[in-house]
Order: structure tokens, then C-alpha cells, then sequence
């Protein structure tokens, strides 16, 4: 879904710019490859980018993609997910320097050593993992189905890696399952304090407040939302309310300031992911130049990660309404 919202910026200030943005598209073509980005990615990668979405919708593209080729601009799980779920293709980072913090919190190790000490425990493991850490889980969740991916589940005990705030408000959702919880966290997330939100919702009083589950859970107590980031795209799109305070990372706020001219949004300004910023218009280009570097990973492993992933997939997306509206706020 390129689009030309930051397009101004871009002819009008950034010529050397231009030129690459240029040639990235002119050897996309030629290559026949497809772009994912996150909606973390900046301004000018989403718009070299064929899709931009969520983990879980970059999933699914990355499933189904026809081009042979992907160059997945995110962090290195998400780049490795497509990989696993699109094993004949070449998928090749943006940058292989763009690490999840998050997802070295956990090793295989680690889970190996839970699931022994909780033998009759379902493990649910958010997609923010490593290839090898998916090897040890029985099912995959995303931030848009966490709740509904352990709902599915028939077990009562559940071990839930690696994010401590995902895990926290998925046990307040389903309070009839017992979840041991790993203390896992998104840099960017849980750097964010109820009083960061609170000083917003005091200068913007009718602003509706949507967080994304990886923040705190007080700060999750604070929202009438709690949305993956296309879940609060689309919330802000689709909700008849003018103004609301988005509390995720900062690009998500800047994407809906470009897509609902008619509607305010206040972000939280520390609220920047480094890791997902490394990705820059040179490193894409030189991707699609060099088809390096490709994703590898040993045949086992994609094997056995691709399991808790594909059942994910078949649990699916939860609805907006059910995964996201909490709070009588
Ligand atoms: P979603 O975009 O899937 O909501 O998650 C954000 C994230 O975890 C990026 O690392």
C-alpha cells in the first residue's frame, strides 16, 4: 500500500533521495520482488514499500506472496517469520543490524527449561521470538490475536513468552486460565509511564486514549483501545470520535495524522524504536542489488517453527471489537 502522503517531503527536499527511491523502485520491478514494512518503518521506507502493516498482516502477505523475492524492512523475527512461511523464496533483510531487543529475552534454553518444570502447560509465544525459540512452542500469537490464541487453547495452564505486558493484559482477559509469565519487554513500550499518558489526557481532555498491549498494564488500564498498531489504524479511521491520544511508537501517530486529515492525535515522544529506524532507503536498495543478506535458516528449523506459526494463522485475526474494547473510559 505505498502512498504519497510523505511524498511532498521527499521530492521537494530530499533529491539525492529521490534518486534512490527511484532506483529501489525500478529494480523492484525488475527483480519482481515484493517490499514489506512495518508500521514502525519511517516515512520514506513505507513509501517504497508494496504493503505496510502489522506482524501478523506481514505474516500472512509473506505467506502469500507470488514474487520469488521479499525484502522485509522490520526488525530480524519478523524477517526470519516470512522466511518460515515462505521457505522456496529468497527473503532478504533490509538490514540484519535491526535486532528485536524483546526477542533476545528468551533462548531456547530458557523455554526448554519452563516446559519441563510445567509439563502439563500450553506455551504461547509471541511472534517477537527467535526461529529456534518458535521450535519450542505450541502455538504462535501476534499483539492482534494474543487473547484470541490463548482463548482458543483447551489447556488450563498456559506459559506465555517473552513480554511480561502482553502477558499481563492477555491474564486479565482470560482470567479463567492460570499463565505463568515470562519478564520479557518492548524497549519501546514499556518505557512508557501512566504519567506520560496522564499529562496528555490533562492538556487533551476529550482525546480517546488507544494503547497498544505491549505498554504497562496501568498504562493499559488507562484505554478505551487496546489495539494491535493496525488495530488502532483502523480504529482511528473507523471511530466517530475527532481527537485521541495513540500511545505506541510514533510512526503509528504520524500514519494517522497523514490518513485522517479531519482528526487530532497526540503521540508520546519518547515513544521511537531505534531498532526498527536502522532500516534506511540505501540498505533496501542495496538488498535488491546484491540479494544479500538472505535469510538462512537449517531446514529443521523452519520445519518445526513453521507449526506454532501455522496454527496461529488458522486461529486468525481477532475482531476489532473483541481483542480491543476493554475499558469504560
Ligand atoms: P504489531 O505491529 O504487530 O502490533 O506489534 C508491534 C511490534 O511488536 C513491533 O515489534
Amino acid at each position: 500500500m505505498s502512498d504519497l502522503r510523505m511524498g511532498a517531503a521527499l521530492w521537494d527536499d530530499e533529491l539525492p533521495q529521490l534518486k534512490v527511491v527511484e532506483k529501489i523502485l525500478k529494480l523492484k520491478e525488475e527483480r519482481n520482488a515484493l517490499i514489506l514494512a512495518h508500521n514502525y518503518q519511517s516515512a520514506e521506507i513505507q513509501f517504497v514499500a508494496d504493503y505496510v502493516g502489522d506482524t501478523l498482516s506481514l505474516s500472512m502477505l509473506a505467506r502469500d506472496a507470488e514474487q520469488p523475492i521479499i525484502v522485509f524492512c522490520g526488525p530480524d523475527f519478523m524477517v526470519e517469520t516470512a522466511k518460515i512461511l515462505a521457505p522456496d523464496k529468497i527473503v532478504l533483510y533490509a538490514n540484519d543490524n535491526a535486532r528485536c531487543p524483546m526477542a533476545a529475552m528468551i533462548t531456547p534454553e530458557d523455554l526448554r527449561t519452563l516446559k519441563k518444570t510445567h509439563p502439563n502447560a500450553k506455551v504461547v509465544g509471541y511472534i517477537n521470538t527467535s526461529a529456534e525459540c518458535k521450535c519450542e512452542m505450541d502455538i504462535c500469537c501476534a499483539s492482534a490475536n494474543a487473547v484470541k490464541i490463548v482463548r482458543s487453547l483447551d489447556a488450563e495452564d498456559i506459559i506465555f513468552v517473552p513480554d511480561q505486558n502482553l502477558g499481563s493484559y492477555v491474564r486479565r482477559m482470560v482470567p479463567e486460565k492460570t499463565i505463568l509469565i515470562w519478564s520479557g519487554f518492548c524497549s519501546v513500550h514499556h518505557m512508557i509511564h501512566k504519567e506520560d499518558v496522564l499529562d496528555l489526557a490533562r492538556a487533551h481532555p476529550r482525546a480517546r486514549i488507544i494503547v497498544h498491549p505491549e505498554c504497562r498494564p496501568e498504562v493499559v488500564d488507562l484505554a478505551a483501545a487496546v489495539l494491535s498498531t493496525d488495530g488502532m489504524i483502523m480504529y482511528a479511521a473507523s471511530s466517530e470520535d475527532r481527537e485521541f491520544i495513540v500511545v505506541t511508537e510514533l510512526e503509528v501517530v504520524n500514519r494517522m495524522i497523514e490518513d485522517n486529515p479531519d482528526k487530532e492525535f497526540h503521540g508520546i515522544e519518547k515513544a521511537y524504536c531505534r531498532t526498527q529506524k536502522k532500516v534506511k532507503l540505501e540498505n533496501v536498495l542495496k538488498s535488491l542489488e546484491t540479494l544479500a543478506p538472505e535469510v538462512s535458516l537449517p531446514g529443521d528449523v523452519i520445519e518445526r517453527a513453521r507449526l506454532p506459526i501455522e496454527r496461529m494463522l488458522a486461529v486468525g485475526r481477532a475482531e476489532l471489537a473483541t481483542q480491543g474494547v476493554k475499558h469504560d473510559t
